[in-house]
């Protein structure tokens, strides 16, 4: 472990990380478990709430974003246990009980929070609600869903146009749509979904690639019924199901794995096991994309936990070689392109990512963000329209960055910065705290020199 090497300090409201690699000898050496899954995370937590009785959550990520979640279905009604522990209960208020809450729901920095419970609020009729988030969550499109919503006969107003929040919501008695989504998106889906529970019939959504599948396997779980069209990535729910509350065991995410993969892949001398990550097809692409690039990575003790596939990741340092990304991989690695950005770096050659469009609506535009911060260290990287373009093989100088208020960004620029030459500040590094509040605390403890 090496104290030294790390530095956390609060400065007027932010966290400034310093991260000072010396100049040979640095390893990452252990084993670790990383926090619950963010995606079923949330699930979790608004199917707890919309069953009847309790559900019991084992692993959840206690981040800024599921906290999120539980404040706002909390103020709907559902008693959720503090998330000050692994194991949180929701007793549940029954389908299409929501209550009116008495003051305006706030999603914070969460799409998924906001995306996900708009299809359950604009399917409670008689009852207003009012949603908003934080700057970064207020500029981020909500006519995705929105305007599938308004084709159920949803009643929603919102800034520019209805397409941004603070949103207001008229619940209605919905109507089922086959909705045809012109983008892979899990928050959409998930969110028509949600609002097919209270309609009377069926509710089918088809996407252009398969996006992930947790809500279709946890809502088939608490007694929903879903039949499941592959080959035409179509998913149709049946109304007024009887949900009942569920034990869930949540699995360690694979995005927040992404970091220590990479990080173990270009520090060499590394080997890490990481115990307990999910290993949803739907979430894999990152495995896939970091094998193209010919990293040491094994997947041992293959199980299923409460109906998501687990596994154990051993990761070993080896040299990198570049890789095209594009395609239907993408919504299976949405999350890990700024990691995979840095993977690209060290790799040999020219990486190209494309159709990742979708990162510029994300928590920051993860393109452009991860483009600028990463070429102050002296990478060379440029942004393409749908994507990034990364020679690899050019020595990192440490610089002053920035996360720009964004979790992922954050976490990736501390991965750069332990193969980098000299001192990096990462400003704004409490933003980790989104997904993965140990982040800082675990790499001290990996960091061997
Ligand atoms: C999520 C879906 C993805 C992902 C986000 C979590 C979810 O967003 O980027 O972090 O839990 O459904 P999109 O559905 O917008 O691709």
């Amino acid at each position: 472990m090496s104290k030294s090497i790390i530095n956390l300090q609060s400065v007027e409201n932010q966290q400034l990380l310093t991260i000072t690699p010396p100049n040979t000898g640095l390893s990452l050496q252990g084993t670790l478990e990383i926090p619950g899954d963010k995606s079923i995370s949330h699930r979790a937590l608004m199917l707890g709430a919309i069953a009847e009785g309790e559900t019991i959550i084992e692993g959840l990520l206690l981040g800024e974003d599921p906290r999120s979640t539980a404040e706002c279905f909390r103020a709907m009604g559902a008693e959720i246990s503090p998330l000050n522990s692994q194991k949180v209960t929701v007793q549940g208020i029954g389908l299409g009980q929501l209550q009116e809450p008495s003051d305006v729901l706030n999603a914070g920095n969460s799409g998924t929070t906001m995306r996900l419970m708009l299809g359950l609020l604009a399917s409670h009729p008689d009852r207003l609600f009012c949603v908003t988030g934080d700057a970064s969550l207020r500029s981020r499109p909500m006519s995705r869903v929105i305007k599938p919503l308004q084709a159920m006969g949803a009643q929603i107003w919102g800034r520019k146009h209805n397409s941004l929040a603070p949103l207001a919501i008229q619940g209605q008695t919905l109507k089922p749509i086959h909705y045809h989504s012109p983008i892979a998106s899990a928050q959409v889906k998930s969110c028509i979904l949600l609002a097919g529970l209270m309609t009377d019939g069926q509710t089918t959504v088809t996407e252009p690639a398969l996006s992930r599948d947790h809500s279709e396997r946890m809502l088939q779980a608490f007694g929903a019924t879903l039949e499941i069209e592959s080959k035409t990535n179509s998913v149709t729910i049946t109304g007024h199901p009887k949900l009942t509350g569920q034990k869930v065991i949540v699995p360690g995410d694979i995005s927040s794995a992404a970091f220590w993969l990479v990080a173990a892949s270009i520090v060499q001398g590394s080997e890490l096991l990481i115990e307990n990550v999910g290993i949803n097809r739907t979430r894999t692409g990152i495995l896939e994309a970091l094998k193209m690039m010919e990293a040491d990575i094994t997947l041992e003790n293959e199980r299923v936990i409460t109906g998501e596939p687990v596994a154990d990741l051993r990761v070993k340092s080896s040299p990198l070689k570049a890789c095209t990304i594009e395609g239907e991989i993408i919504p299976r690695l949405i999350d890990e392109i700024p990691i995979l950005a840095v993977a690209a770096i060290f790799a040999q050659g020219k990486t190209i990512i494309k159709d990742a469009a979708e990162l510029r609506v994300k928590e920051s535009d993860r393109l452009a963000v991860i483009a600028s911060q990463l070429s102050k260290m002296g990478a060379k990287i440029s942004e393409l329209p749908d994507g990034l373009e990364i020679t690899g093989g050019t020595p990192l100088n440490g610089a002053d960055v920035d996360s720009c208020s964004d979790h992922r960004i954050a976490m990736s620029l501390a991965i750069a910065a332990l193969r980098a030459k000299g001192k990096t500040i990462i400003s704004g590094a409490e933003a980790a705290a989104i997904s993965y509040p140990e982040f800082v605390g675990t790499l001290e403890h990996l960091l061997f020199s």
